[in-house]
């Protein structure tokens, strides 16, 4: 559907989201295939740990060693980001670039809020005090709890946050499937139960749809 001459929308900030093991680095990787081939200048980045600032940030946030309050996680993820969104996020879209980000607030909202009971009021007001852009569009990579740990766990060493109890990623789903509910028109819920293809294919659709919208 999507053709290199059609008059593209690009500057954009579009976020990923998703539990532990959502299939959100699959779905990166077929992303950046198919954005490559299109006359799309864009940028992928992540939380938390994008620069280098948010390298020691994220290491300390991860590390199963640190011994943290929720409310000191969440000012240094919040660190993370404002360096983030200083060196990284505004620059390139002042660029006219599509940014990608793999995760963004409504990770806090779901991590520190669903996961860690954090006023979720308090989040929100510290998101919208240090005037944090909002995403024109965020896909939540919906799997269950069940499905995302099994991936996960698959994998490498499991982080400080992996190593939670399931009641805490099931906290977590609930919270994004909330955020979805609350912000239907900027979260777009994908089914990640799927297959890779299937669920690349259903965010192909509504990406499309976002960039060629030139109203
Ligand atoms: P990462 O290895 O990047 O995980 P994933 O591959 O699942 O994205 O680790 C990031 C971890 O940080 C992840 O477990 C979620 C957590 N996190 C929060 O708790 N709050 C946040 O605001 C962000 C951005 C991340």
């Amino acid at each position: 559907m999507l053709l290199k001459n059609t008059n593209l929308i690009k500057r954009m900030f579009i976020t990923l989201e998703g539990i532990e093991g959502s299939g959100k680095s699959t779905l990166i990787k077929n992303l950046n295939n198919y954005l490559s081939n299109l006359d799309i200048d864009v940028l992928f980045t992540r939380e938390p740990g994008a620069t280098n600032t948010g390298k020691n940030i994220r290491n300390l946030l991860l590390s199963p060693d640190t011994d943290l309050s929720s409310e000191a996680e969440l000012l240094l993820i919040m660190a993370d980001r404002v360096e983030h969104i200083k060196n990284i996020i505004t620059p390139n879209l002042n660029l006219n670039k599509l940014v990608v980000s793999d995760r963004y607030i409504d990770s806090t909202i779901a991590y520190q809020g669903g996961g860690r009971k954090i006023n979720v009021k308090l989040i929100k007001s510290l998101i919208k005090s240090l005037k944090m852009p909002v995403p024109d569009l965020t896909f939540l990579i919906d799997v269950t709890v069940e499905t995302g740990l099994s991936r996960a766990k698959d994998r490498a060493e499991l982080d400080r946050f992996e190593v939670e109890e399931m009641d805490f990623h099931e906290r977590v789903r609930r919270a994004y499937l909330k955020i979805a509910e609350q912000e239907p028109e900027r979260v777009i819920k994908i089914n990640g139960n799927q297959d890779e293809v299937a669920v690349f294919n259903d965010v192909k659709h509504f990406l499309e749809m976002k960039l060629t919208d030139n109203e």
